[in-house]
């Protein structure tokens, strides 16, 4: 495979060459049968029929589908420096805009460096119990017998869980709103992504764009509330905000905007993914009985009735391996991509400039190749012993690279927690005949919510007696 060296060659068009793939113009075939519908559909088709690497075309733009872990790792370790973050997550700075996500070089250096300390060793423990008070005070208003919508549940536990641990700010009062809001984007994003010129028409805003400008309203009052709140308060908290706004350079227009995409990015990053897999991991639990109980024996043996911290966590390992199964089944972040800057090698193909690559964790974590019977829940594959035997980059929940997810020690351990605290009181049955579908948005969510019922368990009625 090439070096990075190998970017800097200069091709003529007819020296290119490309992967097998969709060779006509797709564009209309694309946009009917597969988008804004369902993006995963034709991940799948391409796959099946091309393999570890697959090409097409949409208009005169170069399109390269990944799925094989050798060309995953090229791009996202190897060959990181000649590519950017691609057009989907470029036209979501509508939302986001020049945060650590969407931000590049230099800019996002200096991003991640400056929130660094807030994911620090030292910061966990506090971290962990705020987790588990929060996970502890959802529990007492869950009653027995009641139907719930585990996923909205599961995204106003990780807002406030994020709120409090890493901006210092109870939101309780505001969760219904933000969220709400939130959704509301989602709702719109696959519409939006596909719109000509949505980031322009988002300034003139037409009718239908008027709810999404409005959501983004909310969403901006309440983050200006939380930095205001803390500049009040003075900044030495040390809590991410406290570090985002010391490194903000001053109060020009500028700085509050950049500080405000900054915030914005961790908040919706560090919540809407965890809550997804949470969600998903009740979905999961539900529909395989044997699992679920190994995942309650352990809870029951490893914490006799008292509330998990941060200590437990190295014994609750079967807990994080129906988490990390669960990622695999349905990954949060469940696609990814880049844009090239120039010509690259990538294995025996050599393409252009402005190539878009795309890879996809729904796909490459459900290839038979990787995961024997992939599509079977089967927390086992993730004993330690069956990780460090497995090819790395069959497996990338978190991406992989310079660009890796910032906040995964975070994710996990916020995960192992809230699933521990909330299962040793509550069993959560999926109710008989609810819909259940991925819907692919910037993350991967339960299309229709899960209406899940909950039903005491045993052994916390024997604790309590
Ligand atoms: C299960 C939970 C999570 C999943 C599956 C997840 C997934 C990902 C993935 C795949 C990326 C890389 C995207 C790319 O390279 O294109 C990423 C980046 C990022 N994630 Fe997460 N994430 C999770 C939780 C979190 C949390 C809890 C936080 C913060 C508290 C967070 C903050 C970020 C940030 C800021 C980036 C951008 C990093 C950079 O570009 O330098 N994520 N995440």
């Amino acid at each position: 495979m090439a070096t990075a060296a190998s970017n800097a060659l200069k091709a003529d068009r007819s020296t290119y060459r490309f992967p097998p793939g969709l060779h006509k113009n797709l564009l209309w075939f694309a946009l009917r049968k597969f988008r804004p519908a369902n993006p995963i559909h034709l991940f799948q088709h391409l796959a099946q029929a091309y393999g570890d690497i697959a090409h097409y075309k949409i208009g005169w733009h170069h399109i390269v589908f990944l799925n094989h872990p050798d060309y995953i790792r090229e791009i996202l370790v190897v060959q990181n420096d000649n590519f950017i973050k691609e057009r989907t997550v470029q036209r979501s700075k509508m939302l986001l805009g020049e945060g650590m996500i969407t931000a590049e070089g230099a800019e996002q250096c200096a991003q991640r460096r400056a929130a660094q300390p807030a994911f620090h060793r030292q910061r966990i423990p506090e971290y962990a119990t705020t987790m588990v008070r929060e996970a502890a005070r959802a529990r007492e208003t869950w009653r027995a017998g009641e139907q719930r919508d585990i996923a909205l549940d599961m995204m106003h536990l990780t807002l406030n869980v994020v709120a409090q641990t890493l901006f210092a700010t109870d939101l309780r009062d505001e969760v219904d709103e933000l969220a709400d809001a939130i959704n509301r984007i989602m709702g719109l994003y696959n519409f939006l992504v596909m719109l000509p010129a949505a980031e322009w028409l988002v300034h003139v805003r037409p009718p239908g764009l008027a709810a999404f400008v409005r959501a983004r309203r909310r969403i901006d009052a309440v983050v200006y509330r939380m930095i205001e709140a803390h500049r009040r308060q003075g900044t030495g908290g040390g809590s991410l905000l406290d570090l985002m706004i010391a490194a903000s350079p001053d109060r020009s227009a500028d700085s509050e905007r950049s500080l405000r995409d900054q915030v914005i990015t961790i908040f919706l990053a560090g919540y809407e993914t965890v809550a997804n897999a949470l969600a998903w991991t009740w979905y999961l639990l539900s529909q395989n009985p044997e699992c679920e109980r190994r995942f309650h024996e352990e809870i029951d043996r490893e914490l006799q009735g008292r509330l998990p911290g941060l200590d437990d966590i190295p014994s609750l390992q079967y807990v994080e391996m129906v988490m990390a199964e669960s990622m695999r089944l349905y990954p949060p972040a469940w696609a990814m991509g880049r844009y090239a800057r120039q010509d690259f090698q990538l294995g025996e193909y050599f393409l252009p400039a402005k190539t878009t690559i795309l890879m996809s964790q729904f796909i490459t974590h459900r290839d038979s190749r990787f995961f024997r019977d992939p599509l079977r829940f089967d927390p086992e594959r993730f004993t330690p012993e069956d990780k460090s035997r497995r090819t790395k980059f069959v497996y990338f929940p978190f991406g992989a690279g310079p660009r890796q997810c910032i906040g995964e020690s975070f994710a996990w351990m916020e995960g192992v927690l809230l699933l521990a605290t909330l299962a040793q009181r509550w069993r959560l049955k999926l109710v008989p005949g609810h819909r259940i579908e991925p819907e692919p948005l910037i993350t991967l969510r339960p299309k229709y919510g899960l209406r899940m019922e909950i039903e005491r368990r045993t052994a916390d009625r024997q604790t309590a007696a």
